[in-house]
């Protein structure tokens, strides 16, 4: 198998990731060159607006789908190189996929055991039955072994679903935002599991999800907006000088390899900015005008200078 440029040890690492449909000869720019580097043992949300390209990107982390260009490597391994064997390998042994719709996910005149060891079945793995108990065990439904999917809740379906994905001890988790069709309460219960599991098993887990709530909940929150990755909040625990524990959350802008850099929409409404704008290089920052105006004079260094929103008289 295939390793192109380094990885930086990043388990994931897409640059200027691109996929392109065609339709009926119109063109749809699904991903238009996302850049994402994801850490070995992260828990990363991944969220957008409907048709951002979520679905687009972990089809293809998923190894279900090609870019058009730009390179994704999982693991050390190049997608785009794979031969169709290795592809299969991969879907097997690499990555795990969990899908919104609970009916996708599962096989639906197999009981929950079967539906586990099925995936250990087409891999050739011994000890089956052991490890498929031990992993309902770990979902906590060692009790609902010999029920069949439509024996289950939609949160129970789901969490299967994540035993079947672990059944051949992937390096990631990929979820497609596997609590949509869950109650909030459920979906809470389901995504405290897969914290536990990244926690616990180690496994690095990609989730997509609409839930702000979830967001809140993971150390990184990687926004896509019109295929590519926008902005990153980052979330670390302090604690304060009273003793508690604190969750501090800070929004950057991500600046890819290319330089480029999406303005969030409300910085861009806010001052008109539209086809030009004026850029100016300051010691410790850089500022953004309107291109009809014309940005102040540098002015000599002042002690409170340093906003970058072109705010000054
Ligand atoms: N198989 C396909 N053929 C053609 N166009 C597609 C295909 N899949 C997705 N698209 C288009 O690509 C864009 C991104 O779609 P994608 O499914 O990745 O969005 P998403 O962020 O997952 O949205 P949602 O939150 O609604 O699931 C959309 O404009 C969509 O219409
Ligand atoms: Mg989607």
């Amino acid at each position: 198998m295939t390793t192109t440029r380094p990885t930086d040890g990043d388990i994931v690492a897409c640059d200027n990731l691109v996929r392109i449909y065609s339709v009926a000869d119109v063109e749809v720019v699904a991903l238009q060159g996302l850049d994402l580097r994801i850490k070995p043992g992260e828990m990363v949300a991944i969220v957008g607006a409907s048709g951002s390209g979520k679905s687009t990107l972990l089809n293809i982390l998923g190894g279900l789908d090609v870019p058009t260009a730009g390179r994704a490597v999982v693991d050390g391994l190049d997608l785009a190189r794979l031969s169709r064997g290795e592809r299969t390998r991969y879907r097997r042994r690499t990555v795990g996929m969990i899908w919104q719709q609970t009916s996708r996910n599962l096989l639906p005149h197999l009981d929950a055991i079967s539906n586990v060891e099925l995936p250990m079945i087409l891999d050739g793995r011994s000890n089956r039955q052991q490890r498929a108990e031990d992993l309902l065990e770990l979902v906590g439904l060692h009790d609902r072994a010999r029920h069949r999917p439509r024996e289950l809740s939609g949160g129970e379906q789901q969490r299967v679903a994540i035993a079947v994905a672990l059944a051949n001890a992937p390096s990631v988790l990929l979820a497609d935002e596997p609590t949509g069709e869950l109650d909030s309460a459920t979906s809470a219960d389901v995504f405290e599991l897969l914290r536990r599991i990244n926690r616990e098993v180690g496994t690095t887990i990609v989730a997509v999800t609409h839930d702000p709530l979830v967001a809140d909940h993971v150390t990184r929150t990687v926004a896509i907006r019109d295929g590519r990755t926008s902005t990153e909040t980052v979330r670390r625990t302090e604690r304060s000088d009273a003793g508690d524990h604190r969750v501090i959350a800070e929004e950057f802008a991500v600046l890819d390899r290319a330089g480029r850099l999406q303005l969030p929409r409300a910085h861009i409404e806010k001052l008109a900015l539209a086809d030009r704008v004026r850029l100016r290089l300051e010691d410790d920052h850089v500022g953004v005008w309107p291109g009809g105006s014309t940005p102040p004079p540098s002015p000599p260094a002042r002690p409170d200078q340093g906003d970058a929103d072109g705010s000054q008289p």
